[in-house]
C-alpha cells in the first residue's frame, strides 16, 4: 500500500477542521494534507453539535482537498465519495458499514463514524474542502449521551492499528476522488449502501413523525421520500431526521 507522508499528528488540539484551515491561511498546502489527533477539546460535529471521543482510542482527523470545477451546487459528491470511502475501508476489515444519509457511517442502528465537510468558495466553485472525520476505532466504552454508538473493535472483537485504518481510508479516498466526474456511478453506489433505502421506516420532521420510504437522494443532496399520506417529499439536511428506536434490543454491532 502507498503510504501518505503529509500527516501531521497531534496529541492534543481543538477540532482537526479548526487547525487544518488555520494552516491553510499560513501556507500552501499540498492535496490530502492530513492532521490527525489522539484528542480534540472543541471537536465540531453536524448541526452544532460537539464529538465526542476518548482519548487515543479513535481516528480524529481531517484532510483538505482542492477540486478542480466542483461547483457549489454539486458539493454533495464529496459526502458521497467521503461516505463511500469510509464503508470500504470498514468493508476490508470486515465490517459491513452502510451511510446513513446524508454522511453518517452506520453499522446495523449504530454510528460508528461521523463527517463533517467545510468548505470554500470561490465564485460559483468550491475552491478548498476540509474533510473531518471521527472514526471510532478502539474505544469500547461510550458515555451514556451518545445514543448509538459502536467502533470497530466492537464490531469486530479485537483492536485496530490506527494509523493503518487511516492509510486505508486515504488511498480509498483518492481513488473515488478521482473519478468524481463519474456522478451516475457515484451515485450508485451511494444509494447501495443507503441505510433504510427503499425500506418503510419512521422519520420525523418539521409537522412531526410520519412512516415513508426513502427513493432517492438528488444531486443537491436532498433525501427524497414517498410519505405515507401519498406525496413525495424531498428534504435537505436538517428538515428531517431518522427515528430510530432506542429501545429495541439493539446489539453493540
Ligand atoms: C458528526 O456530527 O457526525 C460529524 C463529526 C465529525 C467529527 C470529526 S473529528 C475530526 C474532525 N474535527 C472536528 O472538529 N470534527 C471532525
Amino acid at each position: 500500500m502507498e503510504k501518505y507522508k503529509n500527516i501531521l499528528n497531534i496529541e492534543e488540539i481543538s477540532s482537526t477542521n479548526v487547525y487544518l484551515f488555520s494552516l491553510l491561511k499560513e501556507k500552501r498546502l499540498p492535496e490530502i494534507s492530513v492532521v490527525s489527533a489522539e484528542f480534540q477539546t472543541a471537536g465540531k460535529g453536524q448541526r452544532g453539535n460537539s464529538w465526542h471521543s476518548e482519548r487515543g482510542k479513535n481516528l480524529l482527523f481531517s484532510h483538505v482537498v482542492f477540486p478542480q470545477q466542483l461547483a457549489a451546487t454539486e458539493q454533495f459528491i464529496l459526502s458521497q465519495i467521503v461516505s463511500l470511502a469510509l464503508c470500504k475501508t470498514l468493508q476490508s476489515y470486515g465490517i459491513d458499514a452502510c451511510i446513513k444519509w446524508a454522511n453518517d457511517i452506520y453499522v446495523g442502528d449504530r454510528k460508528i463514524a461521523g463527517v463533517l465537510i467545510e468548505t470554500q468558495l470561490s465564485g460559483d466553485f468550491v475552491s478548498t474542502a476540509v474533510v473531518g472525520i471521527g472514526l471510532n476505532v478502539n474505544q469500547i466504552d461510550f458515555p451514556d449521551f451518545l445514543p448509538n454508538p459502536t467502533s470497530m473493535a466492537l464490531c469486530a472483537h479485537k483492536e485496530f492499528d490506527k494509523n493503518e485504518v487511516l492509510q486505508q481510508y486515504l488511498q480509498n479516498f483518492e481513488s473515488y476522488f478521482a473519478q468524481l466526474s463519474e456522478r451516475e456511478k457515484i451515485h450508485r453506489e451511494y444509494t447501495t449502501l443507503l441505510y433504510r433505502y427503499k425500506t418503510p421506516a419512521r422519520f420525523a420532521d418539521a409537522g412531526g413523525e410520519f412512516e415513508g420510504t426513502i427513493i432517492n437522494v438528488e444531486p443537491s443532496g436532498k433525501l427524497v421520500i414517498h410519505h405515507e399520506n401519498g406525496n413525495l417529499c424531498s428534504y435537505y439536511f436538517k428538515e428531517v431526521r431518522f427515528v430510530i428506536c432506542q429501545y429495541d434490543n439493539m446489539p453493540m454491532c
